[in-house]
């Protein structure tokens, strides 16, 4: 599974770029709001931090302006992938894009017809928003069950992307039903490391080495 960051922070994507871990960042207009740098400045400066797909967000309803829009942002840099919203108009773009050659994230998705839809529009990526499905009385996870299951009935090569992932265990859930990428804030990806076992079984060791009175070095 594909690990990208859904944030426009700058120093969390190049703490986590040096893991070697990440495989690309997905940010949107209210994460761009968050970060306060310019739209077009921090998108070409997060495409050179990581090589994979850097999600930047169209932010007309219109297909004509959305195409404007998209054209604009692809001369960014060429890991640049479009981000549209699941409409009509959205998903006109992303035909339109796709048959291009131009990466496409189809984001808002809340449905598996929807998520049918895009992938008959050609989109790269699928992303069903797990978190604000929960929270709304819906179970995020078998949103993603149900699209695994209709796109390996069909073959489509779109990619689920897991986003709105709100804890570890979206993650691990996700893995599990075989999403191909799931975005989640910095601190989510940190929590992935964490386990109090592993901090009890390293304190452990040390104590115990340090009895030795040996060193590596
Ligand atoms: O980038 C889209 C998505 O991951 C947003 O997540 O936490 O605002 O529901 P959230």
């Amino acid at each position: 599974m594909k690990f990208f960051v859904d944030t426009a922070e700058i120093d969390d994507i190049k703490e986590l770029a040096a893991t070697g871990l990440l495989d690309g960042v997905t940010t949107n207009p209210s994460l761009i709001a968050k970060s306060g740098r310019d739209f077009m400045e921090v998108t070409k400066e997060i495409c050179g931090l990581v090589d994979g797909p850097v999600s930047a967000e169209v932010v007309a309803l219109d297909h004509d302006t959305m195409m404007k829009e998209a054209e604009v942002l692809r001369k960014i840099a060429d890991n640049v992938c479009i981000k549209v919203p699941l409409t009509v108009d959205g998903l006109k773009t992303c035909k339109a894009l796709t048959e291009d050659g131009t990466m496409v994230n189809v984001t808002l998705c809340f449905s598996a017809n929807q998520a049918l839809l895009a992938a008959k529009a050609g989109a790269t990526f699928i992303s069903p928003f797990v978190g604000r499905h929960d929270d709304n009385g819906f179970d995020g996870m078998d949103l993603i069950e149900d699209i695994r299951l209709i796109y390996d009935n069909y073959g489509f090569e779109t990619e689920i992307l897991v986003a709105s992932v709100r804890h570890v265990t979206h993650v691990l859930e996700s893995a599990k039903i075989g999403a191909d990428v799931m975005t989640a804030p910095p601190k989510v990806i940190h929590g992935l490391f964490k386990h109090v076992l592993t901090d009890k079984g390293i304190e452990g060791f040390l104590a115990d080495w340090e009895k030795t009175g040996q060193s590596i070095l």
